[in-house]
């Protein structure tokens, strides 16, 4: 059976609300709770399919995870407590989940294979296998894609590694097999992806340092020790409701402690770039994370030529992004963005056909797009089972004129779960219909 979004035209978003949790957060405090010694509390933990894969992982590798909800126990085992799984392991649909535990699982002394579901064993992995492998690690791809079959009983040794592609999983990945490394791990390249990894291990008393240039040093052996955490709001959740509050807010639409991680934020300027008003209240610190509310505002957009500098720290919005720009006035490149082509489906492509289909002028371009922006209509568009996909379009009937269908929408449980309530309590009208 697979699940498909009816949404109706003439919705309006208002409220306050609140996203689940950060998934890049969430994962990788469940990661590095399951190798510190003793209890990690985390609250505002993400429930949803990726984080759950990840979850089921560690427990397959003797690791007893409580939860109760969003609120989660981690009995960590320490940095060399982790038993050989008795199966392959499954990550479904999650690339977090099967490149961070290629690094975590290169330094250990079993055996290990990662699999998952149909669009993540098509997915580029040669990206983490490279770098494990000059640490001395042995982690085979089929062509370069999963299964990744990951030789334990290895001797790892640091590297100086300059990252050929703006990516935190690979420099996750690094560096969790740096702790297990002899010797100093540098990593380089890496100003501009998602930090999250660098500053959990910095609060979990960890030595990692940061050059002014991104450099990040690492020496090994080092467990992480415990901790208790809040996990902030996902901005990568929110920006859907960013984007819906920019078509059609009938007031201020507020959306409350959501994560305002700089390496995160280059939705924001590009939203505002386009004529969005949105402001932050209530900053504060949660940890290491910064973390706000924010307020937005109906605005007419306009096009405009997206900077190529902004577009890793924007990399998860692109749907977003694509559907604003179709409701802009005027056109709108997007450049320097061939990684969306590597996510869960490619991006360019099913964003590109979708808003054509609704009677946009797209011209796809092999790292981006060009998008003029019109009069939105209706019709039938495949998500290919993209969950981003999805919420993005679900968003584009505020201002379509008539009915969309979003085919393949079940995915959306593996980052945003309850969106279609909470998305419908804002009052998008929105429909959720079993095929
Ligand atoms: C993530 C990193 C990004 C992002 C993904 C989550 C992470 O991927 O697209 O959704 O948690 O490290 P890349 O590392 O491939 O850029």
């Amino acid at each position: 059976m697979t699940q498909n979004y009816l949404l109706t035209p003439g919705g309006s978003l208002s409220g306050t609300l609140r996203v689940p949790g950060d998934k890049s957060i969430s994962h990788r405090a469940l990661l590095l709770g399951a190798i510190a010694r003793g209890r990690s509390e985390i609250d505002g933990f993400l429930a949803s399919e990726d984080c759950l894969a990840t979850m089921s992982a560690l427990r397959a590798m003797g690791v007893t995870i409580e939860r109760d909800g969003e609120h989660v126990v981690v009995h960590g085992v320490g940095l060399r407590g982790l038993a050989a799984p008795d199966t392959v392991l499954d990550l479904g649909n999650s690339g977090t989940a099967i490149r961070l535990l290629a690094g975590l699982l290169a330094g250990q002394d079993f055996d290990s294979e990662l699999v998952g579901d149909a669009s993540l064993m098509q997915r580029p992995m040669r990206r983490v296998a490279d770098p494990l492998n000059m640490m001395g690690a042995q982690v085979d791809t089929v062509d370069g894609r999963p299964p990744l079959r990951v030789q334990g009983g290895r001797s790892l040794k640091g590297i100086d590694y300059t990252l050929p592609v703006a990516s935190a999983q690979v420099k996750s990945a690094i560096l969790l097999a740096a702790l297990y490394a002899s010797g100093e791990t540098l990593v380089r390249g890496s100003g501009v992806s998602r930090d999250h990894t660098e500053r959990m291990l910095m609060s979990m008393g960890v030595n990692l340092t940061v050059d002014d240039d991104g450099t990040i040093h690492l020496l090994p052996d080092q467990a992480p020790e415990s901790m208790d955490m809040r996990v902030p709001g996902d901005l990568s959740s929110a920006a859907f409701f960013l984007l819906g509050g920019c078509l059609a807010a009938r007031e201020a639409l507020v959306v409350e402690g959501v994560g305002l991680n700089p390496t995160r934020l280059g939705v924001l300027g590009i939203l505002e770039a386009m004529g969005a008003d949105i402001r932050i209240e209530r900053r504060r610190m949660e940890g290491r994370e910064p973390v706000g509310d924010l307020h937005v505002q109906r605005a007419a957009l306009k096009g405009i030529d997206i900077p190529p500098a902004l577009v890793p720290l924007a990399i998860d919005e692109f749907p977003a992004i694509f559907v604003a720009a179709a409701a802009a006035q005027g056109v709108t490149r997007i450049s320097g963005a061939e990684e969306l082509r590597h996510k869960e489906s490619d991006r360019i492509a099913v964003m590109a056909s979708g808003l054509r289909t609704l009677g946009i002028e797209v011209d796809e371009q092999p790292d981006g797009a060009v998008i003029h922006g019109g009069r939105l209509g209706g019709g039938e568009i495949n998500s290919h089972g993209d969950h981003r996909i999805a919420m993005a379009f679900a968003m584009a009937s505020l201002v379509a004129g008539a009915p969309i269908r979003i085919l393949d929408t079940a995915n959306v449980a593996t980052s945003f779960p309850g969106f279609p309530e909470l998305a419908a309590g804002a009052g998008l009208n929105l429909q959720v219909e079993a095929s």
